[in-house]
Order: structure tokens, then C-alpha cells, then sequence
């Protein structure tokens, strides 16, 4: 529950979506319901944006629990959104506020883009004016409006072009973007099949994210966004890039173009033109696909489910806090914080990056956007070229890294190992690939007849961009399984750098060759580890790759088994999640699911039959409602005593014939196929962070490197940072944040979201 800290605590708080629609909004629209109605407020659905504010009557209702019941999993939005002219004259925002009186509304939370949130800010800032004209005209009464002298609003950005300033993400932005890699991943196969180009033209409107970040998780050979023209004289430019990579093997030519491309005139770059340059100058077969309003539409990807669930949470927790003095919040993220700032100053800066982009200012655009917008896009431009002479290192300062993946495979291992070639080749490093893991090293040491030690080449990795597991091979085995030979390994092979990709098995494989760097020198090489892993529990980090594909390749999997539970009946399905506690609670968070079972949070026969007396008073209530399947999710470590289908039996049996249950297990499914856009984009943004902070060890002696503590690595995402932790020492990862017995950090910050999952689903209330 919300504290309450304002004297005007608001009663009944209106939600509506504005401007356009995208996925994640219905997401948003439930967790408000809910979250509203458990702190004791009623929740209006306002249909069609400010045009239903304004029209009241039915446009207007009460909505209830179960009505969002199964949003979470829709695409769009369920209560309409219209661009609404009257909303921006007075006369639109007094009949609205009217409305507001009328029905009894004293808070909004609106989830839509700048113009709408600007609009809802001018609206709160108008509230007394409004109120006092609507009195003196008579269309309202001092005792109507005498309960309504102040209006909270709280705004929620949802967009797909994720233009909005202050904020990593908007609601929608990843799905937009699942849905463009899955076409251009589509578009591959043609591509190679037949030599062709293609343009492939993406949403976004003024701004580039959406391009940028297709360009970087497919491997584009070319990119045009609007906040970096090409410099006059991009058609030569282009055709050199495209030249060499065919020169080099490439079969496919893939030229990703936003939809607001323009010179550095302002002059817009069309698909056409870059078709007509390709075909005539390259004489490349060439087609032109516009992927349109695909990309706007479908079911919201994991990450905007459980980004518009905790935002609507917070949104409902701001309206209940804030004081008439408070500024309008929004509410924004930064890496893995969700957290709130100032609306009209988020929507300021936004509208300055906006303005800096008429007036040619395009640098000053894309930092406003987002500080890292330049630094991935000069990251893969650099990537992208690999043989732009000015960016070789010093000969003596080239090093030969070598690539071994560690562990369990995770979705991204592929994408970093290409994203590490790719940055060798470019700074004249030498990328080595370790095959099979340390056990591959030692196998095949001395004059073994096969090497699983060698160079690799640009185009071998090429396709891995958006390959799931690992194609050079991993392994669980550890170097202290034959410490000395791995040693002679390392020596005889001459590695200068040693990159770990992997999860638990490679931090320890890591922490392992630190410590024994002592006994064996050619262990005194910079050592970096990038957490990869299904079961996100490497210490140092919130965020392992693999653990996004995995948890969307599950969350897809529960809303195909929910639509079953929902088709015949009632019936509840017990999930059995893989990937530690992490998979199974963003999961039950992502999917709606009524309750999750973890190590953390074990199940006792007098929880379970708590929560058959929940199902049986769910189901009761029900009368056959749509979409009243029910989902548990349990961590296949959660019991040895209770199995899944243990749990499952025991729910039927109990059920007494009222409802049915089943176990479901989706097993190594659930690593996933192809890398999702958030494991592709991080594995390629810490890739090339690990290697710059790689480089740094350049040229320096096993002296130097052993004395200094940040030459054994672990690269994470804390909070709002990307943090290169070092693994030993007294302020170490081993020593602060590793539970060594559980395998896992100490701290799991995703953990309060099992709070979140009862909540939504009503459970909490119940137990
Ligand atoms: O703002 C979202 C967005 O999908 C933009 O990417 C695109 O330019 C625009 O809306 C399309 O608008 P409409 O759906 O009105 O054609």
C-alpha cells in the first residue's frame, strides 16, 4: 500500500492513452487499475484519449479488476487513442475539465508522447483557472468543484520511436524493435539467397533509435538516421562499405533507412534514392521494403510488459504522493531503474532536441535524446568499417585476444564473440576463438593433430548477429580441472587478453586465473568476463545476455499454454521454469501469472492449499469469463518435495471437478532461437565497453598488469550504470556481492518484483 503524505489524496484516478498506440500500453492500463483499486481508489478507463475527456458520457467509466484481465499480453491499446485538436484550445481542456468534476476524477495518469504529456501538464497547471471560469460561468457549482481544487497528473511515456529525452526506453520501443529484427532477419534469407540489397525502411518518425538499433543487432552494412546526415557524398561512401563487404564474401547487402533520413540540408534521403544508387552504381539487384505499421502492432515483448507493469505501478504510487506543490512527474527508466523526473522538463528537453534537429544542430539532438546515442552510433560505424586505417592501434600495442565462452549456452554469446572480432579486426588486435571451453584448450594442446585455438576471420562471425548458443562451443569445465596445462596453453599460444563470455562457471573460471597468476605467469593478462546466462546470477551485474531471449522464448510459451487454460474452462497451469529465480518471477510478472514458487519463497502445504482456496474462489466468481485461465509459475529448484506435476495433481485433486490443472515443462526451449534485440544491442554496447577497458592493458608488463586490481573484470549493469567491476580485493565482486553457496549475488534486485506479482493478480490481498 501508499503512504498516504498528501491531504488531498485522490480518489478516483482516471487513465486514457494518447497520441498514438503501441504495445505495453495495455500493460500500463492494468497495472494502474490494479494498483488503484488495491490502495483504495476507484479506476475510470477514459476512451480515446482527451477526445473522451472532453466528450464524457460513455467515453467515461468505471473500470473494474477483472476487465483488464489478459491485457497484459495485447497489443495496441484497449480504450482507443486519438491525436485530439481540441484538447490543445482552452475550450476543449474546460469542457474536459468539467467532465472531470462531473465524474468525480481528481487524478490522470496518461501514457502517450510528448505533445499528449505537454498537454496534460498545461492541463494541471490551467486546473484552478479552469475550475474557477466553470463556476462563474454556471456550468459548474461551488459545492461540485469545492472537492476538486487540485489535479494530479502523472505521465507515462509511451511511444515506439522512443524519442523522448531523459528516459532509456519508452513503452513500446523493444517490441517495435522485435518486430523489425524479426522481419529483417526474414529478409536475410532472401537476401543471401539470391546476392540481393535490400532497403529496409523503419518507423521512428524524427528520430533514429529504432534504425540505429536494427542497423546494430542485424549487422546493417549501411544506416541512415536523421541526427547523423551523411556527409555529401555518401553514395561513394556506401558503395565503398558495400564493395568490401562483398569483396570479402558477404552475400547479403542490408541498408537500414528511418523513416525521417535527410541530408545534412534537412533534405529527406528516400528509399528509392538508395535503391537507384545501389542498382546503378553497384549494379545490385535491389528491393525496397517498408516495413510500416508491422512494426507498431502485436503482442508487447517481455521487456515492455514488465517495463509497463512496474511504470503503472509507479505512476499510481506518484498520484497517490505528490503534494498540489509537486511538479508533475513522469515516469522514466534508466538502464534498470525505474524511477520518476520532472514532466514539463522531460518534455522541455525533449522539445529542445527536436528544435536542435531544424536547426542543423544534430549532435546537440542526439545527446539531448540520449547520451549513448553517439557513442553506439560511432561504435557501429567504426564495427561496421574495420578497415579504416586511422583507427589501428600502434603496432606494439596490438594484442591477441582470445575468445572462450564458459558455461551453460545463453542467447548473445554469439552476438558479443562477433562484436569482439569485429572491434579486433578494426583496431588491428588479433581475434582468437577457444573452442569447447577450457576442456577444448587443454584437449587439444602440444601436437595435438586438431587445434581448438585459431584466428578468426570477419566473415565467419558475420552471421552470428543474431544466432542463439555458441557456435565456437562452450563447456562447464574449469581451468582448476588441469590448471597446469591450461597454463601452458595460455603460453604457448601467446595470448595477450583473455575475453570470458559464460555465466557462474566463467566467473569462477575467471576468479580462478586471477588467483593463480602467482604460480603461473602466463596467466598475468588482462582478464574481462561478460555475464552470459539464461539464469541471470552473475555477481557483479542485474543483467546477464541470454536471460532476455530466454525470458521472452518462456513468456511466449505461458500465453500459448494460458489461451489453452482460458479455452477449456477453468483450469490453471503450473509453468516449470529453468534459468534460477530470475526466469520464473520476471516471467510471472510478464505473463500475469496469479503467483510464482522460488527457492526464496517455498512451498508449504498450508501456502498451497491457500492458494487452492484463491483458485476455487476465482473460479467461482468467474461464471466463465473470458480469458480466466490461470498460470503459476514454479523454479524447477523450488522443491524437492512438490514437483510440478506434483503441484498440479494436488490442485485437481483438491479442485474437487471445479477446475482442472495441468504441469507443463518447457525444458531447454526455453534457451530460445534467435538472440532477442535486447541481448543482440547489450552483447554488442558491453562487447565493445570490454574491449576498449581491454586495451588499456595494451603494452603494459605481467608486472603492471598483476598489480592492478581492474585486470580481472566483471562488466555489469547496476542500477542506472554499466560498471567494470574489478573481481579480488577487498571492495572485489567475490568478496561483496558473491553468494559462492547459492551461486547468485548477494543482492538480486529483481527480487521485489514477486511483491509486484501477487499484487497485479490479487493473491497478495487474499493470503
Ligand atoms: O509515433 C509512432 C509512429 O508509429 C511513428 O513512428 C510514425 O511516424 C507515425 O507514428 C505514424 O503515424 P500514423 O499511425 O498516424 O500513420
Amino acid at each position: 500500500m501508499v503512504e498516504e503524505t498528501s491531504q488531498c489524496r485522490p480518489r478516483r484516478i482516471g487513465i486514457l492513452t494518447s497520441g498514438g498506440d503501441a504495445p505495453g500500453m495495455n500493460g500500463a492500463i492494468r497495472a494502474v487499475v490494479r494498483t488503484a483499486i488495491s490502495n483504495g481508489c476507484e479506476a475510470y478507463a477514459i476512451h480515446e484519449g482527451y477526445e473522451g475527456l472532453i466528450q464524457g458520457g460513455a467515453m467515461m467509466h468505471p473500470i473494474h479488476w477483472e476487465d483488464v484481465r489478459g491485457w497484459l499480453s495485447r497489443g495496441g491499446t484497449l480504450i482507443g487513442s486519438v491525436r485530439c485538436d481540441r484538447f490543445r484550445e482552452r475550450e476543449g481542456r474546460l469542457q474536459a475539465a468539467r467532465n472531470m468534476v462531473l465524474f468525480g476524477i481528481d487524478a490522470l495518469v496518461i501514457c502517450g508522447g510528448d505533445g499528449s504529456l505537454t498537454g496534460a501538464d498545461l492541463f494541471r497547471s490551467e486546473w484552478p483557472h479552469l475550475i474557477e471560469e466553470l463556476v462563474s460561468t454556471g456550468a459548474l457549482t461551488e459545492e461540485q468543484v469545492a472537492p476538486h481544487q487540485t489535479l494530479n497528473v502523472v505521465g507515462l511515456l509511451g511511444s515506439i520511436d522512443n524519442d523522448f529525452s531523459g528516459t532509456d526506453a519508452t513503452i513500446g520501443c523493444y517490441s517495435a524493435l522485435s518486430r523489425i529484427c524479426e522481419a529483417i532477419d526474414a529478409v536475410f534469407d532472401t537476401a543471401s539467397s539470391h546476392r540481393r540489397g535490400f532497403v529496409v525502411e523503419v518507423m521512428g518518425r524524427h528520430c533514429g533509435w529504432l534504425a540505429l538499433m536494427a542497423a546494430i543487432a542485424t549487422g546493417a552494412d549501411w544506416l541512415f538516421i536523421p541526427e547523423r546526415p551523411p556527409r555529401d557524398g555518401w553514395e561513394d561512401d556506401m558503395c565503398s562499405i558495400i564493395t568490401k563487404n562483398r569483396d570479402r564474401g558477404k552475400r547479403r547487402t542490408i541498408v537500414i533507412l528511418a523513416e525521417g533520413a535527410q541530408d545534412s540540408n534537412l533534405n529527406h534521403i528516400s528509399s528509392s534514392a538508395v535503391k537507384d544508387v545501389l542498382s546503378k552504381r553497384l549494379a545490385l539487384d535491389t528491393r525496397i521494403t517498408v516495413l510500416g505499421h508491422i512494426q507498431r502492432g502485436g503482442a508487447p515483448c517481455a521487456y515492455d510488459r514488465w517495463l509497463s507493469t512496474l511504470q503503472g505501478i509507479q505512476a499510481v504510487k506518484s498520484v497517490l504522493s505528490m503534494t498540489p506543490e509537486t511538479p508533475s512527474p513522469v515516469v522514466i527508466i534508466q538502464e534498470n531503474r525505474i524511477k520518476t523526473s520532472s514532466l514539463a522538463e522531460t518534455v522541455a528537453l525533449t522539445k529542445e532536441a527536436n528544435a536542435s534537429m531544424h536547426n542543423k544542430d544534430f549532435e546537440k539532438a542526439a545527446i539531448l535524446r540520449d547520451p549513448e546515442f553517439l557513442e553506439y552510433h560511432s561504435a557501429y560505424r567504426h564495427l561496421n568499417t574495420t578497415d579504416h586505417p586511422k583507427l589501428l592501434m600502434p603496432t606494439d600495442k596490438r594484442m591477441r585476444v582470445a575468445i572462450i565462452h564458459v558455461g551453460a549456452p545463453a542467447a548473445g554469446m554469439n552476438p558479443a564473440t562477433r562484436a569482439v572480432v569485429a572491434y579486433c579486426l578494426t583496431r588491428g588486435h588479433t581475434p582468437i576463438a577457444i573452442h569447447n571451453g577450457f576442456p577444448g584448450l587443454c584437449r587439444h594442446h602440444a601436437d595435438a593433430p586438431v587445434s581448438s585455438v585459431r584466428e578468426m576471420h570477419w566473415l565467419e562471425s558475420g552471421d552470428w548477429v543474431n544466432d542463439g548458443g555458441s557456435d565456437i562451443g562452450t563447456n562447464s569445465g574449469l581451468p582448476s580441472d588441469d590448471m597446469e596445462t591450461t597454463a601452458q596453453c595460455f603460453e604457448r599460444h601467446k595470448f595477450d587478453a583473455l575475453f570470458v563470455i559464460g555465466g557462474f562457471e566463467a566467473f569462477i573460471a575467471v576468479s580462478q586465473l586471477r588467483q593463480a597468476r602467482e604460480q603461473y605467469p602466463s596467466f598475468r593478462i588482462p582478464l574481462v568476463l561478460l555475464p552470459a546466462s539464461m539464469s541471470n546470477n552473475v555477481p557483479g551485474t542485474e543483467y546477464c545476455l541470454g536471460s532476455d531471449t530466454s525470458l521472452n522464448t518462456l513468456v511466449y510459451f505461458c500465453d500459448v499454454v494460458r489461451q489453452s487454460a482460458s479455452s477449456s474452462g477453468h483450469c490453471v497451469f503450473v509453468v516449470e521454469a529453468q534459468g534460477a529465480e530470475y526466469q520464473a518471477t520476471a516471467a510471472a510478472l510478464a505473463a500475469g501469472a496469479m503467483t510464482v514458487y522460488t527457492p526464496d519463497r517455498p512451498i508449504t502445504l498450508r501456502s498451497l492449499s491457500g492458494d487452492i482456496e484463491y483458485l476455487r474462489q476465482q473460479f467461482l466468481q468467474d461464471h466463465g469469463a473470458n480469458r480466466a485461465g490461470k498460470l503459476i509459475i514454479r523454479n524447477d529448484q523450488t522443491s524437492t518435495i512438490y514437483s510440478t506435476s506434483e503441484i498440479a495433481s494436488i490442485i485437481k485433486h483438491e479442485a474437487n471437478n471445479r477446475f482442472d490443472a495441468h504441469g507443463v515443462v518447457p525444458g531447454h526451449f526455453q534457451q530460445g532461437g534467435k538472440v532477442s534485440p535486447i541481448d543482440r544491442i547489450r552483447a554488442f554496447r558491453l562487447a565493445v565497453k570490454c574491449m576498449e577497458h581491454l586495451e588499456t592493458f595494451a603494452g603494459r608488463s605481467a608486472e603492471e598488469v598483476m598489480a592492478d586490481e581492474r585486470s580481472s573484470t566483471v562488466i555489469g549493469i547496476r542500477q542506472s550504470h554499466i560498471l567494470l567491476l574489478p573481481l579480488g580485493g577487498a571492495t572485489g565482486v567475490e568478496a561483496t556481492d558473491t553468494d559462492w553457496k547459492r551461486q547468485r549475488p548477494k543482492t538480486q534486485a529483481w527480487l521485489e518484483i514477486q511483491e509486484a506479482v501477487d499484487s497485479l493478480s490479487g493473491r497478495s490481498t487474499h493470503s
